[in-house]
């Protein structure tokens, strides 16, 4: 698939996406943040949920979160049209509550797609929504933030970079100080590749078709075709 192709059927997703009533946000959203950047990246992020400001923008990361989100890409001489930005929610969740169990099994396949779609070679995950949700593991941000993993994630390989939520980080300086150090690594998984990819399946066994018997001559025939 061609980056033209690739872009046309990531629209065909949101049109998906825009009308989306799987869950009760569709009943308080304003827009549906579907997600930004570019559609070749090979570094994406993947945030939360979309906040006040990316509820009424219909873009993500464009409050205080995002700015901050901006400056450390800067500071590893990315900008934001380099990468791809999506979130777990497409929805706001009224009061920015946290995601609910259902809301993130319903809006996954929108996620899932833009992967498939855009292939990139790094997810970074910012927080603990989305390092669950990808790692399929209750394991903690705290925890694993910083420690790159190899995963499969749907039909491929990628290397999966857990990170603080920008968000968390906002009124914690030390907090800041650790992300810029985990973003700093950035570069590096990047110029690594996509990891080693899973062998693809074995095509399915074919039954055997049997010759047809032969007809006798001068009988009648059914007339299939
Ligand atoms: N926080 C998120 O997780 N996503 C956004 O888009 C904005 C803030």
């Amino acid at each position: 698939m061609d980056a033209t192709e690739r872009r046309e059927a990531l629209k065909a997703v949101y049109e998906q996406a825009r009308v989306c009533r799987d869950c009760v946000l569709h009943e308080t959203r304003t827009t549906v943040v579907f997600g930004a950047g570019n559609a070749d990246a090979d570094l994406m992020f993947v945030g939360e949920a979309p906040g006040k400001t990316e509820d009424q923008q219909g873009l993500p990361f464009v409050g205080q979160a995002g700015k901050l989100l901006e400056r450390l890409l800067g500071e590893i001489g990315l900008e934001r049209k380099d990468v791809f930005i999506a979130n777990t929610l497409k929805c706001r969740p009224p009061g920015n509550r946290d995601p609910n169990p259902g809301e993130l099994a319903a809006c996954r396949k929108y996620l899932f797609s833009q992967l498939e779609l855009i292939q990139p070679t790094v997810i970074a995950t910012l927080g603990n929504f989305a390092t669950k949700l990808l790692r399929e593991d209750p394991t903690g941000i705290t925890r694993i933030h910083g420690v790159v993993e190899e995963r499969v994630i749907g039909p491929r390989a990628v290397r999966l970079y857990p990170l603080f939520h920008p968000a968390a980080a906002l009124y914690t300086r030390s907090m800041v100080d650790v992300l810029s150090e985990d973003f700093a690594r950035i570069p590096d998984l990047m110029a690594q590749g996509p990891p080693p990819q899973p062998a693809p399946p074995e095509p399915e066994p074919q039954p055997d078709v049997a010759e047809p018997p032969e007809e006798e001559s001068g009988g009648e025939q059914l007339g299939l075709f």
